[in-house]
This record gives C-alpha cells, sequence and structure tokens, in this order.
C-alpha cells in the first residue's frame, strides 16, 4: 500500500462528514464527496448542513485550510471511506443501491493498492460484495492488493465527534493486510482499542448490537402490555427486579424508532430467515407497540368524550430532533386519521414545524407545552424530553394520562389517573 495523503470520503452525513472533518484535522488531504448539491456546496463553505454539536468547528477550521474540500464525484485517492445510506426494501432486505453507486464511483480511478473502507451498516456479506463490484469494473487491474475493509461506526448522535475519538473500533478486513491498513488509518484520530478481525464478523458485530438493544427493548415492551393486563405498574415491577444483581432490564417505550435499531435487526433476519427467530419476533414486538398505544389513548380519549388530546414528543428518543422513524410520528398520524372530529395538541420543543406527513392534517396543530397540557383532556406522553419532566403536577389533575416513558410516574398527584402504558 502507498502511503495514505488523501482520503476521499463517499456520503457526507452524519458519519460521513464528522470522519472527513476529523481525518482533515489529522493532516490528510481529504476529499469529501456527496450526490446532494446541497450538502456539497454547504461544506465547500465550511458550513455542516445538520446539527452536531463540535462539528462545525472541525469543519470550519480544515475546509479554510484547505484540507476538506467538497465535490459531487468521486477523486482519485489514496484511501476511501464509503458512508452512504443503507436503508432496507419493503421485504425487509438491505438497499445496496448507494454502496454499489458509491463503488462505482471509486472503480475508475484504482491503481490497485487503495485502501477501500465500508462504513455503512450492512448485512454479512457487503464488504465482500463491495469488493467484487470494484473487480467487476476493473478487469484491466490488478486487483490482488487492493485493501478492502469494514469498519463499522458506533457513535452516539450529538457526542459524535468525542465519541469517533474515544469509542473502541472494530476493523474488519477482507484480508489480514486490509484490517491493518484500516486499523493504521483510524489510529490517526482514535485513541481507543482498535480490534481487528475478518469483514464478515464486523459487519455482523455491528448488527449484533443493535439487535442485542432490540431484543431487549422489545422484553420490556412485552413487560408493559403484560402489566397492564395484570393491573401492575411496570416501572416499578422493572426497578424491582433490577435490584437482582444479574439482572438489567431496559425500559418500555411507544415503539423503537431511529434509523438503526429498527432496521439493523432485519439485516440478519435477512441473512438468515429461519435461524433468526428470536431476532424477528423482537421486531414484530417492538413495532406492535404503537398500535397498543394508540389503542390505550383512544381508550382514554373516548372517556372524555371526544375531547382534545395533546400528544407530547415526536423524536424517536429523549433530548433530540431527529424524526427519522420515529413510532410517535405514525401514532400522531394515526390517532388524526381516524379520529378527525377530534383535536390533536402535539408538543415538540425541539421542532419549529410538524413534519411534512403531519402537517396536512387539518386536527393537528403543533403547540407549546404548556397550551397542549391546558386545553386537552386526554395527555399522552411519547418522547422522555427534559422538557416534559419539567410539567406543573396540577396541569395533569383530573385528566386521562397516558405516559409511556415512566417520565411521571414520581409526581405526586392526586387523584391522578395515570395510565402506564
Ligand atoms: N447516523 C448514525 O448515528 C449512524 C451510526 C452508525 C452507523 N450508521 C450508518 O452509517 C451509514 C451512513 O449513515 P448516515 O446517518 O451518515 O446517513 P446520512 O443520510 O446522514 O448521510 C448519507 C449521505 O450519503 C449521501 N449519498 C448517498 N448516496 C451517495 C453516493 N452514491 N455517493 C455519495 N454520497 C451519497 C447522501 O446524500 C447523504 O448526504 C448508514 O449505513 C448508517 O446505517 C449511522
Amino acid at each position: 500500500m502507498t502511503d495514505i495523503k488523501e482520503v476521499a470520503v463517499v456520503g457526507l452525513g452524519y458519519i460521513g462528514l464528522p470522519t472527513a472533518a476529523i481525518l482533515a484535522s489529522q493532516g490528510f488531504r481529504v476529499h469529501g464527496v456527496d450526490v446532494n448539491p446541497r450538502t456539497v456546496e454547504a461544506v465547500a463553505k465550511g458550513e455542516v448542513p445538520f446539527v452536531e454539536p463540535e462539528l462545525g468547528d472541525y469543519v470550519a477550521r480544515v475546509v479554510s485550510n484547505g484540507l476538506l474540500s467538497a465535490t459531487l464525484t468521486t477523486p482519485a485517492a489514496d484511501a476511501y471511506i464509503v458512508a452512504v445510506p443503507t436503508p432496507f426494501n419493503e421485504d425487509y432486505t438491505a438497499d445496496l443501491r448507494y454502496i454499489e453507486q458509491a463503488a462505482d464511483g471509486i472503480a475508475p480511478h484504482l491503481q490497485g493498492t487503495e485502501l477501500v473502507i465500508l462504513e455503512s451498516t450492512a448485512p454479512p456479506g457487503t464488504t465482500e460484495h463491495l469488493m467484487t463490484r470494484l473487480q467487476n469494473a476493473r478487469p484491466d487491474l490488478d486487483t490482488s492488493n487492493l485493501l478492502v475493509a469494514h469498519c463499522p461506526e458506533r457513535v452516539l448522535p450529538g457526542y459524535v465527534m468525542q465519541e469517533l475519538v474515544t469509542n473502541d473500533r472494530i476493523v474488519g478486513g477482507m484480508t489480514p493486510q486490509a484490517a491493518e491498513a484500516a486499523k493504521a488509518l483510524y489510529r490517526s484520530f482514535c485513541r481507543a482499542d482498535i480490534l481487528t478481525t475478518d469483514a464478515k464478523t464486523a459487519e455482523m458485530a455491528k448488527l449484533v448490537e443493535n439487535s442485542y438493544r432490540d431484543v431487549n427493548i422489545a422484553f420490556a415492551n412485552e413487560l408493559s402490555v403484560i402489566s397492564d393486563k395484570l393491573e401492575i405498574d411496570v416501572w416499578e415491577l422493572i426497578e424491582l427486579a433490577n435490584r437482582h444483581p444479574r439482572v438489567n432490564i431496559l425500559q418500555p417505550g411507544p415503539g423503537v424508532g431511529g434509523h438503526c435499531i429498527a432496521v439493523d435487526p432485519w439485516f440478519i433476519v435477512s441473512a438468515a430467515p429461519e435461524d433468526a427467530t428470536l431476532i424477528r419476533q423482537a421486531r414484530r414486538t417492538n413495532d406492535a407497540k404503537p398500535d397498543w398505544v394508540i389503542g390505550r389513548i383512544t381508550d382514554a380519549q373516548a372517556a372524555t368524550e371526544g375531547g382534545p388530546v395533546a400528544l407530547l414528543g415526536l423524536a424517536f428518543k429523549k433530548n433530540i430532533d431527529d424524526l427519522r422513524e420515529s413510532p410517535a410520528i405514525g401514532i400522531v398520524r394515526n390517532l388524526a386519521e381516524n379520529c378527525p372530529q377530534t383535536s390533536f395538541l402535539v408538543a415538540e420543543p425541539h421542532v419549529e414545524q410538524l413534519p411534512e406527513v403531519l402537517a396536512g392534517l387539518d386536527n393537528v396543530q403543533l403547540v407549546p407545552t404548556g397550551q397542549a397540557l391546558s386545553e386537552a383532556d386526554t395527555i399522552a406522553l411519547l418522547v422522555d424530553h427534559d422538557q416534559f419532566l419539567d410539567v406543573d403536577p396540577e396541569s395533569l389533575r383530573g385528566k386521562q394520562v397516558i405516559d409511556t416513558r415512566g417520565l411521571w410516574r414520581h409526581l405526586q398527584v392526586n387523584p391522578l389517573e395515570v395510565v402506564h402504558a
């Protein structure tokens, strides 16, 4: 392998742009590549087209000193990092189109000794698929020294610039040499352990991390449904059970959202459909939870003879503005479409306007939290944002309250009819 001086990072989203910026901050000449002209325009000006603390400073600095540039097409480089989306198809198989497009952009530039790293989360075998695609695109080239590896990402949005440095990383090579080459590149900014393995194990490790979370959340969600039937407070139940030194049950909620936990387990299911029964069932259990919550809200609302309903939170998890795959959005939409006579007052302190899917519904309004609480007869908490912790307990008195996150379980309001959904 030639010494790495120039790196092309393909895909400048939540993962690619921080990686490009941190590599540039270590002195590499980095070419950021994205198919979205708005993204390229923003990065070329030293701006970040999404919210991620500290990233703005990094990008402004490395663009101004000429180490990071942005382009629409992939240039030649010594190393390539692919960080494009990997959504799933209707049948839950992975849509590898973006990875294939990225490979097609890289292939014409190859000399045969470059390092190509797949960072996108992908089903087992995808790194090999990427390598085969590169080889097939270049029958003229001896690719036996091409170094292809997978390096999955496990950063937490909001802490990406710190976690890129402090998180342990897994690097899986198509060959041990590829793994070592990728490790050396990540070592330039990562201070934690970098563990090498083969590409397929690295792909599975990422999927398994998120499936572990999904399966355990499904267990908590199942407990909440069972507890409701048995008239047991699920939050107290879990708190008590977790006093066992080797038990750590996660918290239930209105469903599982986001672009990782709700997606990645399907890649294992599609790789081993006959065998991944628990993982598939966990997805189904978590995907069924919003409907159960809708049932609880509908029942509560019926008891108020159709009065206004407050729905608190739209994000897929607390204290962020990310609405991707959020179960709360599906809940609001379903309720609003099925109860056209009812007014739904949505409070989401992290957004300034309703997402498109809700904006067209006449009976849904985005309002301040205080207004939602004071005007509604039924109140459903869908996301445990810190802002909702401080509600005046009096504003809940005498109302139908459905708390899907257990945020208000310690509030002293008597009498308070809280359904711990
Ligand atoms: N966001 C996270 O927290 C996170 C964490 C771990 C892993 N991942 C994985 O990382 C990958 C990227 O995720 P993300 O959140 O950064 O996605 P993103 O949607 O924020 O960014 C992807 C970018 O790739 C661009 N793109 C699409 N096709 C392209 C192509 N052919 N060439 C160049 N650019 C292209 C898009 O325009 C977009 O800007 C996914 O596989 C995801 O599952 C994400």
